[in-house]
């Protein structure tokens, strides 16, 4: 078993933060949501992984490097334009060849560990009348942003559809999925959907048009399509909840950590109050503030004299004199101050694409 990862794609949603950033390398809980389903593959015994990149291709080789860090080996497949997720498949045939292989879009974050997932398949797989194909569904309140299945009274797919305006169901597919070699006779016989992209949906809709078996599971825990803030800040929060305490860094006798908080090594916190699920990041300095529940603080950062809770800021950005930041996503290297320079009134450079909300 093979797996096949995909980084590529543009983050339209996620702006200005991915106009120069994979989406799939924004971190959550400090750690760039492309880690999380690389080591779950390998958690699942998978360690020869293709990853499909696109114009973010140099960072995305930069982060995953040869996969040794993850225990895994990582052949990158660079991808020219976002042409579908299908297309990524037509792209990897070669890495492929005919084994079967678990397709995991980069931008996913699920709750579930992959292995039960792909062990059912390899069991079904020894069985008569095997599954050329395997998907997982989640039932959702927006069913016209997925891609979404239909099934008969027995709970076997029976239609499946890319984002429709008029929803026959509520059960998405969640961005993972189970093929064997008959995939590639799909991936070349469907044609580009109207928004230009060849449809991994259409491509399974072929699989049971031509009579293939394709085996479906409900997913029990929380599953996040993450290219959006919401969505960002609610995995930030669900990962946040699972950490153990880890005190790596210097806490001085003046500040106070309550709950479960991870300070990564060479962060400081001065005078400061840390009330968990936090993690701060590597050489971070907290000073004089108030960081409090499901923040993520990442490396090198500063904040002065501030207040932050359900938040991400990203690795080398410094908040200074903010009484209170909340529901924010801080890009890298940015700075949010207070100043008391007159005449008073609001400074701004904000990226194209931004939302600022001022009190
Ligand atoms: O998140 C689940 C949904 O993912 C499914 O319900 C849909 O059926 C499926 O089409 C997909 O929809 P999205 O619109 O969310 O896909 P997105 O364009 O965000 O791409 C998913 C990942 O694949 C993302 O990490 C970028 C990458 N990608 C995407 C395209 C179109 C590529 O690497 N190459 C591509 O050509």
């Amino acid at each position: 078993m093979k797996a096949l990862i995909l980084a590529g794609g543009e983050g339209t949603r996620l702006r200005p933060i991915t106009h120069t950033r994979a989406k799939q390398l924004v971190p959550v809980a400090n750690k760039p949501i492309l880690f999380y389903g690389i080591e779950s593959m390998v958690a699942a015994g998978i360690t020869e992984i293709g990853v499909i990149t696109g114009s973010t291709g140099p960072e995305v080789r930069a982060a995953l490097g040869d996969g040794s860090d993850f225990g895994a080996s990582i052949t990158y497949i660079p991808q020219d334009a976002p042409l579908g997720l299908a297309h990524c498949v037509l792209i990897a045939r070669d890495f492929l060849g005919d084994d079967d292989f678990v397709m995991y879009l980069g931008d996913n974050l699920l709750e579930q560990d992959l292995a039960a997932f792909v062990s059912a398949f390899e069991e079904a797989r020894a069985l008569p009348d095997p599954p050329s194909a395997q998907i997982l569904l989640k039932r959702v309140p927006d069913p016209h942003r997925f891609g979404i299945a239909t099934l008969d009274a027995a709970g076997h797919v029976v239609g499946l559809v890319e984002k429709p305006a008029d929803p026959p169901s509520d059960l998405a597919l969640v961005g993972v999925y189970l093929f064997d070699a008959a995939i590639h006779e799909a991936v070349r016989a469907i044609q580009p959907s109207a928004r230009g992209e060849l449809e991994i949906t259409d491509a399974i809709q072929w699989l049971i048009t031509n009579g293939r078996r394709v085996r479906t599971e409900l997913l029990t825990g929380w599953w996040i399509d993450t290219g959006k803030l919401t969505p960002l800040l609610e995995a930030n929060r669900l990962l946040l909840e699972k950490i153990e305490t880890d005190v790596s860094g210097t806490v001085d006798e003046t500040s106070s950590l309550d709950g479960r908080v991870v300070i990564a090594t060479g962060a400081e916190i001065v005078n400061s109050t840390i009330r968990g699920p936090v993690a701060i990041g590597a050489g971070t300095r907290v000073v004089d503030s108030f960081i409090g529940p499901f923040s993520a603080i990442g490396d090198r950062c500063e904040v002065l004299n501030s207040e932050i809770e359900h938040s991400v800021v990203m690795n080398d950005s410094r908040i200074l004199q903010i009484p209170r930041l909340e529901d924010s996503l801080i890009g890298r290297e940015a700075v949010v101050e207070r100043t008391t320079r007159r005449p008073r009134a609001l400074r701004l450079m904000v990226g194209d694409h931004c939302q600022v909300d001022v009190e």
